[in-house]
């Protein structure tokens, strides 16, 4: 083999080199990206809550959540599906333990090529609302006869 066959032979293992590297990094997805982020949400007491994750990439993938930067582990309360989503059975701001549901999550995804944090999606509970006083107040509730100020007064 002379120099200049060898050379060209290098240029083109270069070339093929490079289109491999684009054409992996393209069209499998090495780099771990999210399709769907959990979003700010005010949550319900007592109710369930689903937070969204889901990522593309090459399996396999692990995603775990994190609450104000802590990894959330799975047990009766917390529940993270293979889809990515967590659900938390109960949503509660104040836990007998003295924990609160509250705060910012975000979800962590992980396969052999790398991790990515999705953005953190805060997450607080929602206040209970009081009834309105008053007669110039709009009622959301028109179908409440507690909510006619002409209908209450017969
Ligand atoms: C993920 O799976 C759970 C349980 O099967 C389902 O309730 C939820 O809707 C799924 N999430 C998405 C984004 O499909
Ligand atoms: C779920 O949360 C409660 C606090 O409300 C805690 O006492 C309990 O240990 C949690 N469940 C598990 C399995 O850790």
């Amino acid at each position: 083999m002379n120099m200049a066959t060898g050379r060209r032979l290098l240029a083109a293992a270069r070339l093929l080199g490079i289109w491999l590297a684009a054409f992996v990094g393209v069209s499998c997805g090495a780099e771990l990206s999210f399709t769907l982020e959990p979003s700010d949400i005010i949550a319900v007491q007592e109710q369930p809550l689903m937070l969204y994750c889901q990522v593309e990439g090459i399996p396999p993938i692990t995603t775990q959540w994190r609450r104000n930067g802590v990894i959330l582990l799975e047990d009766k309360n917390y529940t993270t599906f293979i889809n990515g989503s967590l659900l938390i059975g109960r949503f509660q701001r104040r836990r007998s333990d003295g924990s609160s549901d509250e705060g910012d999550y975000e979800c962590v995804a992980q396969n052999s090529f790398g991790l990515v944090v999705s953005r953190k999606a805060k997450v607080q509970a929602a206040k209970k609302k009081k009834p309105k006083q008053g007669t110039e107040d709009k009622c959301w509730w028109i179908l409440s006869a507690r909510c006619h100020p002409e209908a209450s007064e017969t």
